[in-house]
């Protein structure tokens, strides 16, 4: 199928014959393989009698080789359910980390607490880095924070400046979410595990009907179409970098730059634990990664994947 897009991506009209031509098999098979393409990946294509076959907008495909000289070894999948959930099949096998998977969509793309991550095809990044640990629970300290100040730094790489972090590890524009953080574990944390750390980034979306939130992308961002492979490459880079120095330091020397990029520092949030809800006023993070909140004058501290950050409609 990729094969076929790859044909097509240029976004003109290409013949059904010269198309079979050059995949090797009859006019009915390339139709046949482009209604599945349509289906599965939910691209429309124009259809003209005479003139052939025609994608509604061109695409950038993301390029294996364009990730040769990574830092980290970056395995790409068309069509995935999730690249976390391929990343724990990866580990089950035996695959030696560390190495990136990454997919042009995902039908089950994760999001946290239990959420869809909308993943339409060929528009955004949906990236998994798998990584062994065996240097103990120090080397998992605050990790996600130190992720999102990577993500977080990748996006200014291309320009976008207004970008801030919403604890845990939201990566938000003014009030709306660009990116997103899931850390998936399995092993032993106080041994050896690995951890999968799932990243998606909204690049070239520009509609979305499946976004329970206000959200953006790069593209709306920066108001011009962005390569996927250059995102991947920065973002590889940007995550070596805080990685090393997060196993040398833990999250220490990442502490205050992560409370300067805290959007709601110092404001009035409402926490939502289910229905389980304590208003305060955001302190900072502690050197777990924890959230520090003033409530009713007494500071207290809060961690775990279920919670939630909300502004408090008086902040
Ligand atoms: C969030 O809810 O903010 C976290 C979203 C994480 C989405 C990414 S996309 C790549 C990786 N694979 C998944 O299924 N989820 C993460």
């Amino acid at each position: 199928m990729l094969t076929l897009l790859k044909l097509l991506k240029d976004g003109h009209f290409h013949s059904g014959q010269a198309l079979g031509a050059q995949l090797g098999i009859s006019r009915s098979a390339v139709w046949k393989q482009l209604q599945r393409l349509e289906a599965d990946s939910n691209l429309s294509i124009h259809k003209v009698r005479g003139r052939g076959y025609q994608l509604a907008f061109p695409l950038d495909l993301l390029d294996e080789a364009g990730f040769s000289n990574s830092c980290y070894p970056v395995h790409l999948h068309e069509i995935v359910d999730s690249t976390n959930a391929e990343a724990f099949r990866q580990i089950n096998k035996g695959h030696s980390a560390p190495y990136v998977i990454v997919a042009e969509q995902q039908n089950a793309g994760r999001g946290r607490r239990g959420r869809n991550w909308e993943s339409p095809f060929a528009q955004n990044v949906y990236y998994s880095l798998v990584l062994r640990v065996d240097g103990g629970l120090r080397q998992l300290e605050a990790l996600s924070l130190v992720v999102g100040l990577a993500v977080l730094n990748t996006l200014k790489d291309f320009g976008l400046q207004a970008v801030g972090l919403k604890w845990p590890n939201d990566v938000l524009v003014g009030d709306k979410k660009i990116a997103g953080i899931l850390l998936e574990l399995v092993g032993d944390p106080a041994d050896v595990c690995h951890v999968v750390i799932g990243i998606g980034i909204n690049v070239n979306m520009r509609t979305a009907t499946g976004v329970g939130q206000p959200w953006t992308s790069m593209s709306l961002e920066t108001g011009m179409r962005v390569e996927r492979n250059e995102v991947i490459n920065a973002l590889n880079k940007r995550l070596k970098n805080y990685l090393n120095a997060h196993a040398v330091t833990g999250f220490s020397s990442f502490h205050a730059e992560w409370e300067k990029n805290h959007v709601w520092q110092g404001r009035d949030v409402s926490l939502m634990a289910g229905l389980h809800q304590v208003d305060g006023v955001v302190v900072g993070v502690d050197q777990q990664g924890a959230l520090r909140l003033c409530v009713n004058g007494e500071l207290r501290t809060y961690s775990g994947g279920e919670l939630s950050l909300r502004l408090r409609d008086d902040s």
